[in-house]
Formats: C-alpha cells, sequence, structure tokens
C-alpha cells in the first residue's frame, strides 16, 4: 500500500485550521513525482491555503471507463483551486476500498467521493466516515440505506429495459440470447439485469445462457465461449458493459460466429463503444456517463454549505449504427 504524508492547509468546515495528513501507515515524505495510482499528493501552491481535500476512493482503474471517470474528476477539479483531490484505486479489491475510505476517516479529508465495488461491504465505511461528519457523494454503483450525502448516477434500470426493448424490436420479438451480467452484488448488475428481462417480457425472446462476468472482458470472453460451446445457435447478446461485449464478440469471432447475432452492451465511452458501433462490432451500446463533473460541482455546493438533492439522476443516449455520427439519440423513455 503507498504512504503519502502531505501538508496542507484546509478549512475545517469554516475554520481555517492547517492539518497535516497522512495517507496510509507510516510517515515518509511526499514522492517527488506523481505516484502511479494517480494519486495527487503535491503540497498545495502558495495561496492555496484554503483548499478543501477530496478523497476519492475508486473501486478499480482497469476498465476505460472508470480512468475516465477518474480524468473527467480531475479536469473538472483543475478549475478550482479552492479545492484539492486525493484519488486512491483499490485494484477491485473490496478490502482495500473499505481500507481507503477508513484512511480518508483518519485523514480528515473535507469530503469523500466513492464509487464503490460492492454495495454491501462498503456501506458500512461510508456510513462511519458520515458519522465522523464527512459528507460523502456515492457513485454510479449504489450503497444499502440511505447513510451518505448524495448519489450521483444514471438510471440501470431504464438502460436496461430500453436494451431489452431495443433487442426485442430488432429481433422481431423473438430469438435466443445471451445475457452477460456485471458483478451481481454491485447495484447496476441487479438494475440492468431487472431492466433487460422487464423490456423482454412482452417478446418471446427466451434467454438461454447468462452468467456473470464481474464487469471484465476476459471472463466474458470465457463465459461466451461456453454459451457457444453449447448453443449451435444464438440471436444475441446483451452484455451489461462494452468490454464484455466486446469480449463476447472477439470469442464468437474465434468460433466463427460472430455474423450470427447482435452484440448490444453499455457505456458508449467514444473510444471504447462506440468506436466498436462504428466498426459494426456491437449493434448498440448505451451511454452511462461517468458523473465526474456532476460530482465535483456537487462537492463544492456541499463544502460550501448549500444543501444537495439526495439522488441525481443522470441521462443517457443510445448509439447505433445509424445515428452514431449524429452523437447518438436520447434514450426513449421507458415503454
Ligand atoms: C467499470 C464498469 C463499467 C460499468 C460500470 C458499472 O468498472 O464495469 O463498464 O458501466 O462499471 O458500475
Amino acid at each position: 500500500m503507498k504512504s503519502t504524508l502531505i501538508s496542507i492547509a484546509r478549512p475545517v468546515f469554516g475554520l481555517g485550521a492547517a492539518a497535516l495528513i497522512a495517507f496510509g501507515a507510516g510517515c515518509k515524505p511526499a514522492p517527488a513525482t506523481a505516484p502511479s495510482d494517480g494519486s495527487t499528493n503535491a503540497p498545495p501552491a502558495a495561496g492555496a491555503a484554503r483548499r478543501s481535500i477530496i478523497g476519492m476512493s475508486q473501486c478499480n482503474l482497469g476498465e476505460p471507463w472508470r480512468v475516465q471517470m477518474n480524468a473527467m474528476i480531475r479536469a473538472a477539479a483543475e478549475k478550482h483551486p479552492d479545492i484539492e483531490v486525493v484519488f486512491k484505486d483499490a485494484q477491485n479489491d473490496t478490502l482495500k476500498q473499505r481500507t481507503h475510505v477508513e484512511e480518508f476517516v483518519s485523514a480528515k479529508v473535507n469530503l469523500i467521493i466513492i464509487s464503490p465495488k460492492e454495495a454491501q461491504p462498503l456501506t458500512e465505511p461510508v456510513a462511519k466516515a458520515m458519522a465522523a461528519g464527512i459528507p460523502v457523494i456515492v457513485l454510479d454503483r449504489r450503497l444499502i440505506g440511505d447513510q451518505f450525502t448524495c448519489f450521483i448516477g444514471a438510471d440501470n434500470v431504464r438502460i436496461g429495459r430500453a436494451a431489452g426493448a431495443w433487442l426485442a424490436k430488432r429481433l422481431n420479438g423473438q430469438g435466443k440470447i445471451v445475457e452477460l451480467k456485471g458483478l451481481m452484488t454491485s447495484t447496476p448488475g441487479q438494475d440492468r439485469h431487472r431492466g433487460f428481462r422487464e423490456g423482454i417480457a412482452q417478446s418471446k425472446i427466451e434467454v438461454v445462457f447468462e452468467a456473470d462476468m464481474k464487469w471484465l472482458e476476459p471472463d466474458a470472453r470465457k463465459e461466451m465461449e461456453s454459451a457457444l460451446s453449447r448453443y449451435p445457435k444464438i440471436d444475441a447478446v446483451y452484455a451489461h458493459n462494452d468490454p464484455a461485449a466486446h469480449g463476447a464478440y472477439l470469442a464468437a469471432k474465434a468460433a466463427g460466429r460472430e455474423k450470427e447475432m447482435l452484440f448490444v452492451g453499455i457505456d458508449a465511452l467514444p473510444h471504447e463503444g462506440v468506436a466498436y458501433v462504428r466498426q459494426g462490432i456491437l449493434s448498440a451500446t448505451f451511454e452511462y456517463p461517468t458523473g465526474g463533473p456532476e460530482a465535483i460541482d456537487i462537492a463544492r455546493k456541499i463544502l460550501a454549505g448549500e444543501s444537495v438533492p439526495k439522488e441525481i439522476v443522470l441521462g443517457s443516449r443510445l448509439f447505433t449504427a445509424d445515428n452514431a455520427a449524429q452523437g447518438g439519440e436520447v434514450l426513449p423513455p421507458s415503454p
């Protein structure tokens, strides 16, 4: 684990107070160069005496979508000299992410942003942060209960439902589908599954194979290999994210069967899902905004003592070969 020492002068909810914050165990001087996990730990520039420190706990940086989330948070934060964001990457390890939240609490950061790996195990440390008087913004994946300040994310049930309705229409109401689910202990996986089943409920579509690919492309590829070996005919793959849709495509391509079926994913990053649509690899992808800029906006309001909504729901767009060049289209309202 990385130990970082930063010396900052920061307001503690309105009280100007010089503080020495140690992240992690031990007291080592801050490294001269930026650490590889993207942490920001340079001391504040002269004159930035009243900076607030925001601890950002990212569950994983293995997927482009999460790299993009951090980049958007960083870019939004850089516009405001009154805040500094300290990033931690839990590398897809729930226990590590719990520790990161606890470290932010003992370091007495002014605010925490967390994009949790799983709902249940991260609920308690966040509740403890709240109890210690540190506001918490939860991004993208939910926790259990209401011990947080603000949740920001898109409506995954709605996205799943739209994906189901879109596929049902494209397949004229029937066909055999493989569903590659995101980590089912995380709420987007649960919601994208539930919404999809609602979206296909009125059709004769049959989900012949479903597996939890834990949001990971290599897992999705492996699961798809099993599906291909068991089912001689597959009409479509509904994957809960674009990396999984791509993994499924690669498995089908290796079996010489990629033209037999449609591939649908979620995320729609310009350089990932939307690029796959443009290349004809995916038939559709649904945008899942990272919420990074909104998180910084809300964080500054909280730090300024303003009240904020408990929940902010972000919109989504659908990208297909027909509309990708025009920037996709706003998701139609749920049927
Ligand atoms: C990245 C990711 C995205 C997905 C989101 C759901 O870790 O899997 O692809 O949309 O998390 O929380």
